[in-house]
Protein backbone atom coordinates (compact mmCIF):
# COMPACT_ATOMS: atom_id res chain seq x y z
CA UNK A 1 0.00 0.00 0.00
CA UNK A 2 2.03 3.60 -0.90
CA UNK A 3 2.08 6.37 1.78
CA UNK A 4 -0.01 8.50 -0.19
CA UNK A 5 -3.13 7.47 -2.20
CA UNK A 6 -5.00 9.69 -5.04
CA UNK A 7 -8.51 8.42 -5.17
CA UNK A 8 -10.72 9.35 -7.92
CA UNK A 9 -14.49 9.56 -6.36
CA UNK A 10 -17.89 8.75 -8.70
CA UNK A 11 -21.37 9.94 -7.69
CA UNK A 12 -24.61 9.69 -9.05
CA UNK A 13 -26.99 7.84 -6.91
CA UNK A 14 -29.32 11.46 -6.78
CA UNK A 15 -29.85 13.99 -8.97
CA UNK A 16 -26.44 15.28 -9.05
CA UNK A 17 -23.75 13.79 -11.28
CA UNK A 18 -20.23 14.19 -9.32
CA UNK A 19 -16.39 13.40 -9.65
CA UNK A 20 -13.76 14.56 -7.35
CA UNK A 21 -9.65 13.64 -7.04
CA UNK A 22 -8.86 13.12 -2.95
CA UNK A 23 -5.24 12.66 -1.88
CA UNK A 24 -4.25 11.62 1.27
CA UNK A 25 -0.51 11.05 2.53
CA UNK A 26 -0.39 8.89 5.77
CA UNK A 27 -2.01 10.75 8.74
CA UNK A 28 -1.62 13.85 7.12
CA UNK A 29 -5.14 15.40 6.45
CA UNK A 30 -6.72 14.45 3.13
CA UNK A 31 -6.90 17.09 0.43
CA UNK A 32 -9.60 17.75 -2.09
CA UNK A 33 -8.20 18.47 -5.30
CA UNK A 34 -11.22 18.38 -7.22
CA UNK A 35 -15.06 18.36 -6.74
CA UNK A 36 -17.07 19.19 -9.72
CA UNK A 37 -20.83 18.59 -9.22
CA UNK A 38 -23.18 19.28 -11.99
CA UNK A 39 -27.10 19.25 -10.40
CA UNK A 40 -30.17 18.53 -12.50
CA UNK A 41 -32.47 20.93 -11.04
CA UNK A 42 -33.90 22.21 -14.84
CA UNK A 43 -34.52 18.71 -16.11
CA UNK A 44 -36.63 17.63 -13.11
CA UNK A 45 -38.28 21.18 -11.99
CA UNK A 46 -41.15 20.34 -14.18
CA UNK A 47 -42.09 17.05 -12.26
CA UNK A 48 -42.14 18.47 -9.06
CA UNK A 49 -39.71 15.77 -8.72
CA UNK A 50 -36.93 13.67 -9.32
CA UNK A 51 -37.68 11.34 -12.67
CA UNK A 52 -35.15 8.52 -12.26
CA UNK A 53 -35.22 7.71 -15.49
CA UNK A 54 -34.10 11.12 -16.97
CA UNK A 55 -32.21 11.29 -14.00
CA UNK A 56 -30.13 8.34 -15.59
CA UNK A 57 -30.02 9.09 -18.53
CA UNK A 58 -28.23 12.46 -17.65
CA UNK A 59 -25.59 10.92 -15.60
CA UNK A 60 -24.62 8.81 -18.19
CA UNK A 61 -24.21 11.27 -20.66
CA UNK A 62 -22.30 13.88 -17.74
CA UNK A 63 -19.91 10.97 -16.09
CA UNK A 64 -17.46 11.22 -18.54
CA UNK A 65 -17.26 14.90 -18.21
CA UNK A 66 -17.26 15.79 -14.80
CA UNK A 67 -14.12 12.65 -14.55
CA UNK A 68 -12.17 14.94 -17.23
CA UNK A 69 -12.86 18.17 -15.44
CA UNK A 70 -11.90 16.68 -12.02
CA UNK A 71 -8.65 15.85 -14.02
CA UNK A 72 -8.19 19.48 -15.51
CA UNK A 73 -9.03 20.94 -12.22
CA UNK A 74 -6.62 18.65 -9.98
CA UNK A 75 -4.09 19.19 -13.14
CA UNK A 76 -3.54 14.82 -12.77
CA UNK A 77 -3.70 12.46 -15.16
CA UNK A 78 -5.62 9.28 -14.78
CA UNK A 79 -2.18 7.52 -14.64
CA UNK A 80 -1.64 8.99 -11.13
CA UNK A 81 -4.63 7.63 -9.76
CA UNK A 82 -4.49 5.00 -7.58
CA UNK A 83 -7.85 3.62 -7.31
CA UNK A 84 -11.68 4.34 -8.50
CA UNK A 85 -14.36 5.07 -5.88
CA UNK A 86 -18.05 4.64 -6.37
CA UNK A 87 -21.11 5.43 -5.24
CA UNK A 88 -22.89 1.92 -5.13
CA UNK A 89 -25.63 2.41 -3.96
CA UNK A 90 -28.55 3.30 -1.65
CA UNK A 91 -29.95 5.11 -4.31
CA UNK A 92 -32.26 5.36 -8.04
CA UNK A 93 -30.80 2.58 -9.29
CA UNK A 94 -30.36 3.32 -13.07
CA UNK A 95 -28.04 6.59 -11.78
CA UNK A 96 -25.80 3.99 -9.46
CA UNK A 97 -25.30 1.63 -12.10
CA UNK A 98 -24.33 4.87 -14.35
CA UNK A 99 -21.74 5.33 -12.12
CA UNK A 100 -20.81 1.80 -11.11
CA UNK A 101 -20.70 1.07 -15.17
CA UNK A 102 -18.32 3.96 -15.57
CA UNK A 103 -16.20 3.31 -12.69
CA UNK A 104 -15.87 -0.43 -13.74
CA UNK A 105 -15.09 0.94 -17.31
CA UNK A 106 -12.14 2.99 -15.70
CA UNK A 107 -11.05 0.49 -13.20
CA UNK A 108 -10.46 -2.24 -15.89
CA UNK A 109 -9.31 0.30 -18.56
CA UNK A 110 -6.43 1.68 -16.13
CA UNK A 111 -5.83 -1.35 -14.17
CA UNK A 112 -6.59 -0.42 -10.79
CA UNK A 113 -8.57 -1.06 -8.29
CA UNK A 114 -12.26 -0.45 -7.55
CA UNK A 115 -13.58 0.00 -4.45
CA UNK A 116 -17.39 0.84 -4.00
CA UNK A 117 -19.02 2.89 -1.31
CA UNK A 118 -22.22 3.10 0.31
CA UNK A 119 -23.63 6.76 -0.39
CA UNK A 120 -24.68 7.16 3.31
CA UNK A 121 -21.08 5.92 4.37
CA UNK A 122 -20.20 9.22 2.20
CA UNK A 123 -21.97 11.26 4.52
CA UNK A 124 -21.26 9.41 7.50
CA UNK A 125 -17.33 9.84 6.92
CA UNK A 126 -17.09 13.81 5.56
CA UNK A 127 -16.57 15.07 9.49
CA UNK A 128 -13.37 13.00 8.68
CA UNK A 129 -12.72 14.57 5.73
CA UNK A 130 -12.92 18.05 6.81
CA UNK A 131 -12.49 18.03 10.45
CA UNK A 132 -10.33 14.71 11.33
CA UNK A 133 -12.81 13.52 13.53
CA UNK A 134 -11.83 10.93 15.47
CA UNK A 135 -14.20 7.82 16.55
CA UNK A 136 -16.55 7.53 17.24
CA UNK A 137 -18.67 10.02 16.55
CA UNK A 138 -22.41 10.84 16.17
CA UNK A 139 -23.54 11.96 13.12
CA UNK A 140 -27.29 13.13 12.10
CA UNK A 141 -27.80 13.09 8.31
CA UNK A 142 -30.54 15.75 7.55
CA UNK A 143 -31.53 16.21 3.94
CA UNK A 144 -33.85 15.90 1.07
CA UNK A 145 -33.49 12.41 1.09
CA UNK A 146 -32.06 11.12 4.62
CA UNK A 147 -32.45 11.82 7.83
CA UNK A 148 -30.88 9.42 10.68
CA UNK A 149 -28.95 9.47 13.33
CA UNK A 150 -25.50 7.18 12.96
CA UNK A 151 -22.74 6.74 15.57
CA UNK A 152 -19.67 6.12 13.62
CA UNK A 153 -17.19 3.42 14.71
CA UNK A 154 -15.03 2.77 11.92
CA UNK A 155 -15.32 3.22 7.94
CA UNK A 156 -17.84 0.62 7.52
CA UNK A 157 -18.92 0.30 11.38
CA UNK A 158 -21.97 2.76 12.33
CA UNK A 159 -24.68 2.32 14.58
CA UNK A 160 -28.11 3.29 13.34
CA UNK A 161 -29.59 4.85 16.51
CA UNK A 162 -33.00 6.12 14.45
CA UNK A 163 -34.67 7.57 10.90
CA UNK A 164 -37.47 8.98 9.74
CA UNK A 165 -40.39 6.36 9.22
CA UNK A 166 -41.68 8.07 6.41
CA UNK A 167 -40.80 11.61 4.66
CA UNK A 168 -36.92 13.21 5.13
CA UNK A 169 -37.04 16.72 6.47
CA UNK A 170 -36.28 18.40 3.31
CA UNK A 171 -39.09 16.81 1.64
CA UNK A 172 -41.32 18.59 3.90
CA UNK A 173 -40.08 21.91 3.89
CA UNK A 174 -39.93 20.85 -0.36
CA UNK A 175 -43.68 20.55 0.38
CA UNK A 176 -44.87 22.63 2.38
CA UNK A 177 -43.12 25.59 -0.16
CA UNK A 178 -45.19 23.86 -2.54
CA UNK A 179 -48.61 24.33 -0.49
CA UNK A 180 -47.80 27.80 0.35
CA UNK A 181 -46.92 28.50 -3.22
CA UNK A 182 -42.79 29.46 -2.37
CA UNK A 183 -40.02 28.55 -4.83
CA UNK A 184 -38.08 25.31 -4.93
CA UNK A 185 -35.98 24.11 -2.93
CA UNK A 186 -38.57 24.99 -0.26
CA UNK A 187 -35.74 25.21 2.56
CA UNK A 188 -34.61 28.32 1.59
CA UNK A 189 -37.84 29.73 0.80
CA UNK A 190 -39.41 28.36 4.08
CA UNK A 191 -36.61 29.83 6.08
CA UNK A 192 -36.73 33.36 4.52
CA UNK A 193 -40.54 33.53 5.06
CA UNK A 194 -40.22 31.65 8.95
CA UNK A 195 -38.32 35.01 10.05
CA UNK A 196 -41.21 37.34 9.52
CA UNK A 197 -43.66 34.64 11.42
CA UNK A 198 -44.98 34.22 14.70
CA UNK A 199 -44.10 30.67 15.58
CA UNK A 200 -47.01 30.27 17.98
CA UNK A 201 -49.96 31.51 15.81
CA UNK A 202 -50.55 27.65 14.92
CA UNK A 203 -49.45 24.43 16.64
CA UNK A 204 -48.28 22.06 14.53
CA UNK A 205 -48.14 18.26 16.17
CA UNK A 206 -44.34 17.25 16.94
CA UNK A 207 -44.78 13.48 15.30
CA UNK A 208 -43.26 10.86 17.37
CA UNK A 209 -42.22 12.99 20.27
CA UNK A 210 -44.80 11.17 23.11
CA UNK A 211 -42.80 7.89 21.91
CA UNK A 212 -39.21 6.61 23.37
CA UNK A 213 -35.94 6.97 21.08
CA UNK A 214 -34.66 8.78 18.10
CA UNK A 215 -37.00 8.00 15.50
CA UNK A 216 -38.95 10.75 13.32
CA UNK A 217 -42.06 11.71 11.34
CA UNK A 218 -42.29 14.10 9.56
CA UNK A 219 -45.30 13.44 6.67
CA UNK A 220 -48.53 14.14 9.54
CA UNK A 221 -46.87 17.40 9.51
CA UNK A 222 -47.57 18.32 5.47
CA UNK A 223 -50.98 17.41 6.57
CA UNK A 224 -51.33 19.82 9.35
CA UNK A 225 -50.09 22.62 7.65
CA UNK A 226 -52.24 21.83 4.39
CA UNK A 227 -55.32 22.15 6.79
CA UNK A 228 -53.78 25.31 8.76
CA UNK A 229 -53.58 26.64 5.20
CA UNK A 230 -56.97 26.06 3.90
CA UNK A 231 -58.25 27.33 7.35
CA UNK A 232 -56.61 30.44 6.97
CA UNK A 233 -57.89 30.46 2.94
CA UNK A 234 -60.97 30.03 4.02
CA UNK A 235 -61.07 32.92 6.70
CA UNK A 236 -59.58 35.68 3.78
CA UNK A 237 -60.32 34.16 0.73
CA UNK A 238 -56.71 33.95 0.12
CA UNK A 239 -52.95 33.80 2.06
CA UNK A 240 -52.15 36.78 2.98
CA UNK A 241 -48.18 37.88 3.44
CA UNK A 242 -48.06 37.78 7.40
CA UNK A 243 -50.71 34.61 7.37
CA UNK A 244 -47.73 32.67 5.22
CA UNK A 245 -45.06 33.69 6.83
CA UNK A 246 -46.99 32.30 10.31
CA UNK A 247 -47.23 28.76 9.08
CA UNK A 248 -43.55 28.72 7.76
CA UNK A 249 -42.46 29.66 11.68
CA UNK A 250 -44.83 27.74 12.91
CA UNK A 251 -44.20 24.36 10.80
CA UNK A 252 -40.21 25.33 11.00
CA UNK A 253 -40.70 25.18 14.71
CA UNK A 254 -41.94 22.12 14.88
CA UNK A 255 -39.35 20.66 12.85
CA UNK A 256 -36.40 21.87 15.25
CA UNK A 257 -38.11 20.90 18.14
CA UNK A 258 -38.39 17.40 16.34
CA UNK A 259 -34.53 17.21 15.61
CA UNK A 260 -33.52 18.88 18.97
CA UNK A 261 -35.38 16.40 20.91
CA UNK A 262 -34.43 13.36 19.21
CA UNK A 263 -30.76 14.47 18.91
CA UNK A 264 -30.91 15.01 22.83
CA UNK A 265 -31.77 11.27 23.17
CA UNK A 266 -29.50 10.23 20.04
CA UNK A 267 -26.67 12.07 22.45
CA UNK A 268 -27.46 10.34 25.62
CA UNK A 269 -27.00 6.61 24.10
CA UNK A 270 -23.66 8.09 22.43
CA UNK A 271 -22.08 9.37 25.24
CA UNK A 272 -23.28 6.15 27.41
CA UNK A 273 -20.01 4.62 25.18
CA UNK A 274 -17.75 7.61 27.17
CA UNK A 275 -16.58 8.73 24.02
CA UNK A 276 -12.91 10.86 24.74
CA UNK A 277 -13.66 13.79 22.26
CA UNK A 278 -17.41 13.52 21.88
CA UNK A 279 -18.76 15.26 18.30
CA UNK A 280 -22.00 15.53 16.91
CA UNK A 281 -21.50 16.14 12.85
CA UNK A 282 -24.88 17.17 10.97
CA UNK A 283 -24.54 17.09 6.99
CA UNK A 284 -27.14 16.98 4.23
CA UNK A 285 -29.19 20.39 3.15
CA UNK A 286 -31.28 20.63 6.01
CA UNK A 287 -28.32 21.37 7.74
CA UNK A 288 -27.82 24.60 6.27
CA UNK A 289 -31.03 26.25 8.29
CA UNK A 290 -30.13 28.15 10.54
CA UNK A 291 -32.66 27.78 12.82
CA UNK A 292 -31.82 23.99 13.17
CA UNK A 293 -28.22 24.94 13.83
CA UNK A 294 -28.79 27.28 16.47
CA UNK A 295 -30.67 24.45 18.40
CA UNK A 296 -28.51 21.65 17.73
CA UNK A 297 -25.73 24.17 19.02
CA UNK A 298 -27.50 24.69 22.59
CA UNK A 299 -28.16 20.80 22.23
CA UNK A 300 -24.47 19.64 22.43
CA UNK A 301 -23.63 22.39 24.14
CA UNK A 302 -25.89 21.85 27.10
CA UNK A 303 -24.19 18.46 26.94
CA UNK A 304 -20.80 19.55 26.84
CA UNK A 305 -20.29 17.85 22.85
CA UNK A 306 -18.30 19.78 20.17
CA UNK A 307 -21.02 20.54 17.08
CA UNK A 308 -19.71 20.67 13.47
CA UNK A 309 -21.26 21.12 10.41
CA UNK A 310 -19.31 20.91 7.29
CA UNK A 311 -19.38 23.38 4.55
CA UNK A 312 -22.99 23.51 2.45
CA UNK A 313 -20.48 21.84 -0.50
CA UNK A 314 -19.72 19.18 1.51
CA UNK A 315 -22.85 18.20 3.26
CA UNK A 316 -24.79 17.73 0.37
CA UNK A 317 -24.19 15.38 -3.00
CA UNK A 318 -20.76 15.47 -3.77
CA UNK A 319 -18.14 12.68 -5.00
CA UNK A 320 -15.14 14.20 -2.75
CA UNK A 321 -16.96 12.38 0.43
CA UNK A 322 -17.24 9.01 -1.92
CA UNK A 323 -13.74 9.41 -2.85
CA UNK A 324 -12.62 9.68 0.82
CA UNK A 325 -15.03 7.17 2.03
CA UNK A 326 -12.84 5.35 -0.97
CA UNK A 327 -10.15 5.84 0.53
CA UNK A 328 -10.42 4.75 3.69
CA UNK A 329 -11.99 1.56 2.79
CA UNK A 330 -9.10 1.01 0.45
CA UNK A 331 -6.49 1.74 2.87
CA UNK A 332 -8.43 -0.64 5.41
CA UNK A 333 -7.74 -3.52 2.57
CA UNK A 334 -11.10 -3.93 1.04
CA UNK A 335 -11.87 -3.19 -2.45
CA UNK A 336 -14.27 -4.45 -5.40
CA UNK A 337 -13.97 -6.25 -8.62
CA UNK A 338 -16.01 -6.74 -11.24
CA UNK A 339 -19.24 -8.61 -9.18
CA UNK A 340 -19.95 -5.08 -7.77
CA UNK A 341 -23.53 -4.55 -7.74
CA UNK A 342 -25.57 -1.56 -7.86
CA UNK A 343 -27.68 -1.50 -4.74
CA UNK A 344 -31.41 0.50 -4.77
CA UNK A 345 -31.18 -0.33 -0.51
CA UNK A 346 -27.98 -0.81 1.38
CA UNK A 347 -28.38 0.18 5.51
CA UNK A 348 -25.11 1.19 6.72
CA UNK A 349 -25.94 -0.40 9.95
CA UNK A 350 -27.20 -4.24 9.25
CA UNK A 351 -28.60 -5.12 12.45
CA UNK A 352 -31.18 -2.23 12.76
CA UNK A 353 -34.39 -2.45 11.73
CA UNK A 354 -35.48 -1.12 8.81
CA UNK A 355 -37.29 2.17 8.79
CA UNK A 356 -40.08 2.06 6.93
CA UNK A 357 -41.04 4.24 4.08
CA UNK A 358 -39.39 5.33 1.23
CA UNK A 359 -38.54 8.66 -0.18
CA UNK A 360 -39.66 10.41 -3.63
CA UNK A 361 -35.85 11.70 -3.85
CA UNK A 362 -33.98 8.20 -3.68
CA UNK A 363 -33.75 5.02 -1.16
CA UNK A 364 -33.71 5.50 2.27
CA UNK A 365 -31.69 3.04 4.28
O1 LIG B 1 -28.57 17.16 0.70
P1 LIG B 1 -29.39 17.81 -0.35
O2 LIG B 1 -28.77 18.86 -1.21
O3 LIG B 1 -29.95 16.78 -1.39
C1 LIG B 1 -30.56 15.58 -1.12
O4 LIG B 1 -31.56 15.55 -0.41
O5 LIG B 1 -30.04 14.59 -1.66
O6 LIG B 1 -30.66 18.40 0.40
C2 LIG B 1 -31.63 19.13 -0.29
C3 LIG B 1 -32.73 19.47 0.68
C4 LIG B 1 -33.92 20.10 0.00
O7 LIG B 1 -35.09 19.42 0.41
C5 LIG B 1 -33.90 21.53 0.52
O8 LIG B 1 -35.18 22.12 0.62
C6 LIG B 1 -33.25 21.36 1.88
O9 LIG B 1 -32.25 20.38 1.68
N1 LIG B 1 -32.67 22.61 2.36
C7 LIG B 1 -33.08 23.23 3.48
C8 LIG B 1 -32.34 24.45 3.55
N2 LIG B 1 -31.48 24.50 2.50
C9 LIG B 1 -31.69 23.35 1.77
N3 LIG B 1 -34.01 22.90 4.38
C10 LIG B 1 -34.22 23.75 5.40
N4 LIG B 1 -33.57 24.92 5.55
C11 LIG B 1 -32.63 25.32 4.65
N5 LIG B 1 -32.00 26.48 4.81
ZN1 LIG C 1 -27.04 12.20 -0.04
Amino acid sequence: MPETLTILGLESSCDDTAAAIVRQSGDKPPEILASIVHGQNELHSAFGGVVPEIAARAHAEKLDYSVEEALTTSGLTLAEIDAIAVTAGPGLIGGVLSGVMCAKGLSAGLNIPLVGVNHLAGHALTPRLTDQATYPYLMLLVSGGHCQFLIAHGPERFSRLGGTIDDAPGEAFDKTARLLGLPQPGGPSVQAEAKYGDPKAHRFPRPLLDRPGCNMSFSGLKTALLRARDAVMAEHGGLPKQARADLCAGFQAAVVDVLAEKTRRALEVYLADTPSKPLLAVAGGVAANTAIRARLETVCADHSVTFTAPPLALCTDNAAMIAYAGLERFRSGAQDDMTLSARPRWPLDKTAPALLGSGKRGAKA
